[in-house]
């Protein structure tokens, strides 16, 4: 198995819209393996293939019940709100209150090219959003609200300028990186 370096805050393939997987083979199940060791390796509980540096729409999450990965996913509805402090791999050691729908259907499909409906609330829900997110080439730093996003990008020009040293979870607070 191998890992792969984690695209951080700033590298161009994080703004991009990842394309639709055309056919599954062994290739996206290898990068689905290799997807899912390296966020555990983070450790997190979602990652997008564009995270990793694949322009294709995948993503590989574990919310305490296993590996799950999802191709081609599509959030065909989403209903209420809900607020989570939310964190993201490619944003180390932060972590904003953010707040999204609270309820979302995915669609999408599993490695052996099944067909897959998921209703989802609260974390999976967010987990969801939050990775549907990178596909699209979002980052949740848009999903910040005004004084949320100066603050935001206040941190994170004086971390391009001073990069972080020793352990970042040192500054980790609440919340999940996705
Ligand atoms: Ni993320």
């Amino acid at each position: 198995m191998t890992t792969f370096a984690i695209r951080q805050y700033g590298d161009p393939v994080l703004r991009q819209v990842t394309k639709v997987i055309e056919e599954i083979d062994g290739r996206v199940a290898k990068l689905a393996e290799d997807m899912i060791e390296t966020m555990y390796e983070a450790p997190g509980v979602g990652l997008a293939a564009n995270q990793v540096g694949v322009q294709r729409r995948m993503f590989v999450y574990d919310v305490g019940d296993g590996p799950m990965v999802i191709v081609n996913p599509t959030i065909v509805e989403s209903t209420g709100e809900w607020t989570y402090q939310e964190g993201c791999l490619s944003v180390p050691g932060l972590s904003w209150p953010i707040v999204r729908p609270g309820s979302v259907h995915l669609t999408g499909y599993d490695l052996d090219g099944n067909e897959l409906s998921i209703e989802a609330d609260e974390f999976v829900g967010r987990v969801f959003q939050h990775e549907l997110d990178h596909l699209d080439g979002i980052l949740l730093v848009e999903r910040l609200d005004e004084d949320q996003r100066r603050e935001a990008k206040a941190i994170l020009r004086a971390r391009a300028l001073e990069p972080l040293t020793g352990d970042p979870d040192g500054l980790h607070t609440l919340g999940e990186d996705l």
